[in-house]
């Protein structure tokens, strides 16, 4: 099936199998290899991109319910050479360590200050709930969200 969207705010047409996860389009077709894949099964959150404004499992969406959807991957949040301020943040605050967990944490952190730039630590914590991280203990992350929230960086 023919299905068109864009990604990264670029117009992409993708001829697919109906049963072609998200995920899959995204590293395989498209190349777009920030987005990983961990579990599969959508339980830990290293596949999130942002689809039409809210963060997602890719992993449990099939790209044939993607027509005229708008996503955002990791390779969409810098701005040319300048990081986005998550991203800074992230290294300022020592939030990464493998790595494997950063852009879906980044992109569940994003889709929050999207829809409410002033979050509450609770409300944070809340919305990287669904992104699992091995390494850091998470304090590091919600306190790197926590300095961009509000513009407070
Ligand atoms: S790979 Fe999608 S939630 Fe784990
Ligand atoms: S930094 Fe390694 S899983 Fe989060």
């Amino acid at each position: 099936m023919r299905v068109k969207f864009s990604v990264n705010a670029t117009a992409v047409s993708v001829d697919v199998p109906d049963d072609e996860r998200l995920v899959d389009t995204l590293r395989t077709r498209l190349r777009l290899t920030g987005t990983k894949e961990g579990c599969g099964i959508g339980e830990c959150g290293a596949c999130t991109v942002i689809l039409n404004g809210l963060a997602v499992n890719s992993c449990l969406v099939l790209t044939t319910s993607c027509q005229e959807a708008e996503i955002t991957t990791v390779e969409g949040l810098a701005c040319g050479e300048a990081l986005h301020p998550l991203q800074q943040a992230f290294i300022d605050h020592g939030a990464v360590q493998c790595g494997f967990c950063t852009p879906g944490m980044l992109l569940s952190a994003k889709a929050l200050l999207d829809r409410n730039p002033n979050p509450s630590r609770d409300e944070i914590r809340k919305a990287i709930s669904g992104n699992l991280c091995r390494c850091t203990g998470y304090e590091q992350i919600v306190r790197a969200i926590e300095s961009v929230a509000g513009g407070r960086q």
